[in-house]
Parts: structure tokens; sequence; C-alpha cells
């Protein structure tokens, strides 16, 4: 582990503080493992002081930043896009130790940043408005995009370096700076990853300082970026509650927010599904990132034609999954990202039985491997349960059947997360039904594919609880500009739009 972390240039003792220089006058805080309970290093954290500067200097630093053509800023993500693909190997180990997901995971998160830096190089050419034609005579309409200003990225744990990418690479050709509050759980990884962008800002002459950090713990560092009027946007990912006490803040100064919380995803397993298909995605959605991901599936709906069927060969998936060593290539899932949620998942676990749900499989402590592994959970569950509307962080599945198409349509949707879904059906009129505008309500709507391991290339995010904002892909690069529409006259007259005569003054 020294190893690695010598190679990410990561101290015994690290600053967690970035602005162009690293520093840190809060408390030092320890980054321990939940892979084996291990020190990895301690972090010195940012103060209320600390994240004020860090404001300060990034918006000094956006002030040239936006001055650099896009294609010159994208030169910088292109090279931050190569040095990620030598980092590769250690940033997955580091994510792998400091968070507890499999390495095969943790190198598809690094490749998610890669990935995101190769669109947002594309981006950097494609900044483009529209000409609009005028209702006025020789008048043009125009709108162009423009960069907004310090955008303040909050992470989660479970993907602790892959969601600032997809913000903060596409803030960054945008023209934008960012600052950075990663999770407390999650501090090494941020700071690797930033040192990566460090060294390549520095090769290419841009201000490091674009891509600033404050790990801290929220009541400072996110609380400070919640309320300055200097950070136009602040791009949330994290718990309902979180987002909650974010979006009331920022709005309070009517500040921007991009939102994306909580996620209570369900697969629906038609009659026609093949089953095999639908097990695989099943799999791979409740148990990878051990249920961590947002996008994990919580919920299945299988028609009664194929129910039992679906249940028992899941019940065997579930007994039989190898958990184990994160590092180790076998291991399909590792331990949770702490001992707090495992407790969680058996709270959760005592409350369904109570509510009248019956545990299938799972969900017990596996103390011999570490305080955070645990087996994952397959319950038998009834939609009009409590505790399914809710979103457990931990591989817990309620399986439910249905009868009626329309039914379970509704059932899906009675949930107040709104982020992914997906159905397995090969009856054209059921996927397009559940594609239609009164299908599933959520923002990743799939047609035999799962709910999670969505490519950066499409907007990512969801309705409802889940906060409606949209990062990652498509048109989601918006969100990082503000708009400007231009009216321009090139006639002799000033007419007045509305066909408004108004006279000529006095
Ligand atoms: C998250 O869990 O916050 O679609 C993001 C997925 C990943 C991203 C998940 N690409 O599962």
């Amino acid at each position: 582990m020294q190893a690695i972390l010598s190679k990410l240039g990561l101290a015994a003792v690290h600053a967690g503080v970035f602005d162009g220089e690293w520093s840190g006058s809060g408390p030092v805080t320890d980054s321990v493992s939940p892979v084996d309970g291990s020190l990895l290093a301690r972090v010195r954290e940012a103060d209320a002081t600390d994240a004020e500067t860090v404001i300060s200097r990034a918006h000094e630093a956006f002030l040239a930043w936006r001055e650099t053509p896009a294609p010159v800023r994208g030169e910088t993500i292109r090279r931050f896009g190569d040095a990620l693909r030598v980092a590769k190997p250690e940033l997955a180990e580091l994510i792998t130790w400091e968070m507890g997901k499999i390495l095969a995971e943790a190198e598809g998160e690094v490749q998610e940043m890669i990935d995101i830096c190769d669109f947002a190089l594309g981006l950097s050419r494609q900044l483009h408005g529209r000409t609009i034609v005028s209702e006025r005579p020789r008048h043009r309409l125009m709108e162009q995009w423009h960069p907004l200003g310090v955008v303040g990225v909050i992470t989660a744990f479970n993907f602790p370096v892959a969601v600032w990418s997809w913000n903060s690479v596409l803030a960054a050709a945008c023209g934008d700076a960012v600052v950075w509050k990663p999770s407390h759980q999650t501090p090494l990884c941020a700071i690797a990853a930033t040192r990566i962008a460090e060294r390549v800002c520095r090769e290419t002459g841009a201000n490091p300082a674009i891509f600033s950090l404050v790990c801290g713990a929220s009541a400072t560092a996110g609380e400070a970026l919640a309320s300055d009027r200097r950070v136009p946007l602040v791009s949330a990912t994290g718990s309902c509650a979180m987002g909650r006490r974010v979006g009331q803040a920022v709005h309070a100064r009517l500040g921007r927010t991009l939102l994306e919380l909580g996620g209570n995803n369900a697969v629906i397993v038609a009659p026609s599904a093949d089953l095999e298909l639908a097990l695989r995605a099943i799999f791979f959605g409740a148990i990878g990132t051990a249920g961590q991901r947002c996008t994990s599936t919580r919920r299945v709906f299988a028609h009664e034609a194929v129910a039992d069927a679906l249940e028992s060969r899941l019940r065997q998936a579930f007994a039989s999954v190898r958990i184990g060593h994160p590092m180790d290539r076998g291991t399909v899932m590792g331990p949770l990202v702490r001992r707090g949620a495992v407790e969680d998942l058996l709270v959760a676990k005592e409350r369904l039985i109570g509510e009248g749900g019956e545990i299938l499989y799972g969900g017990e402590p596996l103390p011999r491997l570490g305080e955070c592994y645990v087996t994952p959970c397959l319950a038998r569950s009834r939609p009009d349960l409590p505790l399914v509307r809710e979103e457990v962080f931990a591989p817990l599945l309620h399986f439910m059947r249905y009868r009626d198409f329309d039914e379970v349509l509704k059932w899906h949707n009675a949930v107040p997360q709104g982020l992914s879904s997906a159905i397995f059906t090969r009856d054209l009129i059921e996927a397009e039904r559940f594609l239609g505008v009164s299908g599933s309500d959520c923002g990743l709507a799939n047609v035999n594919a799962g709910t999670s391991g969505a490519e950066i290339g499409g907007a990512f995010g969801g309705e409802k609880d889940t906060g409606g904002g949209r990062e990652s892909g498509s048109d989601a690069w918006k969100n990082y500009m503000r708009r400007q529409t231009s009216a321009i006259n090139h006639g002799d007259d000033l007419p007045l739009s509305q066909g408004i005569q108004f006279g000529d003054p006095p």
C-alpha cells in the first residue's frame, strides 16, 4: 500500500486542501480501510477559513481560464485523460483499499474518468449555440454559451473519483473552475486524483486551482460552497437528506444546483424475458459495489409465470457469491464502506421482518472476514411495505411478484426516488409502454439491460427525490455554462417585438 501511495504522490500525513498549493488548517483525520481495518494515511482537513481562501483562489483561476480558448482548455483535459491511463492501476487499487469495491469495478471507475476526458475533449470544440430567426425585420437572434464561474462539486464515497470527473472535466472544458468537497470517507482518492490534475495543469500552464479541493466536514467545506455567492452552481451527489440541505442553502441565495441523489431502482421481469439475461443483470445490479451504487437494483418485480424460477435462481446466486478481499481477482463482493453500513443493513432486515417481509437469504455479518463484510440479502417483499419505499444503501434486494402490467407500472413508480429502471421483455408493446409517457418515471429506463452501469455518453440522473439533475454526457454540459440570448439589429429602424407601436420620444 505504501508503494501505491507514494506512486500517487501521497504522504503519510497529507494536506487535504488544494488551491494551487497544498494546505489544511483543520483537524487531522484517519483514512481507515474497510478491507482490513488498516490505517492507510492521515489527512489534514480544511477549516472554515481554508474553504473561503480556496473559493477566492478558484475564482481568480476562473477569470483567466474562461479567457483561454475552449480547444486550448481541451488540451489540458486530453493530457489529464492520458495521465489517468498511466495511473489507472494505482488509482484503482487506492479506490479498492479506501472504499472497498472490487478491483475490476475500481478499474471501471477510472475508465469512466478516462472516457469523460475523451468526451470533454471533443466537447471543447463543440460548445455551440443557435441562431434563431427573428420576428422583427432585419434582426437576428443568437444564443451563446459562456463559462459560468466556480462550480462546487460534492461527491459521495461510492464513486470517489468518477463522479467528480464527470462534473469537473466538463466544467473545465466549459471554462469553469471547480472546488471539490469529496466524501469524508474517501479523502485519499480525492487527493490522488487532484495531484494528477495538478501535475497536468503545471505541464500545460493552466492554473491548477481550476481543480481545487477541500477535504473536510460538511459543516465547514460543504456549507462554504452552499452559501458562497461566488459559486453559481453546486453539483451534489449523495443522499436525499444531503441534497435537501444543500439545495435549500443554495436556493436560498438563488444559486443553481445539480442534484444526483438517492435511487430505488427496479427491474421488471416479464413473462417473455430471457431469464438468464435478467438474472445476470439483477445479480450485477444488486451485488455490484456491494449494493452501494445509486443505480443499484433494489426491487425486482417478476411476473408470476417466471417468478418461482427467477426467485430460486437468485437465491442460489446470492448464496454462492464469492465474498472476500476485494483485491483478489476471484472476489465478486468486497466489504461495505464501514461498519455502520453493515448495521444499517441489519436494522433494515429486522424492520422488514416486522413489516411482514420474509428473508429468503443472507444479510448476515461475516466477522471472520472483517467487520465490514456481510452476505447479500434477498427478501420476499410487497410493494406496500414502508421499507420498500426507502433506499437502504447496502445489498438488500426486494423480490416481488406481479400479474398485471398496468399494476406493475403503478408499483414501479410508487416510490419517492426516480433514478434508474429496467424491463426485461421480448414484447415490443411492453417495452414501448415502459419507455412511454405513462411508463417508467425515472431518468434512466433500460430495456433488456440492468439498472446500473450507465455509460458516460448519456445524460445521467433522475427525477423526484433523486433531485432532477443530469450529469455526464449528452447536453449535460449546458449546466456548467450561462446561456446568453442576443437580438442583433442590422436595419435602420427599431421595430418592437409583439408588433407594439410605441411612438417616438417627444
Ligand atoms: C453513482 O452510484 O452515484 O451507472 C453513480 C452506474 C455508474 C455510476 C453510478 N456509471 O452505475
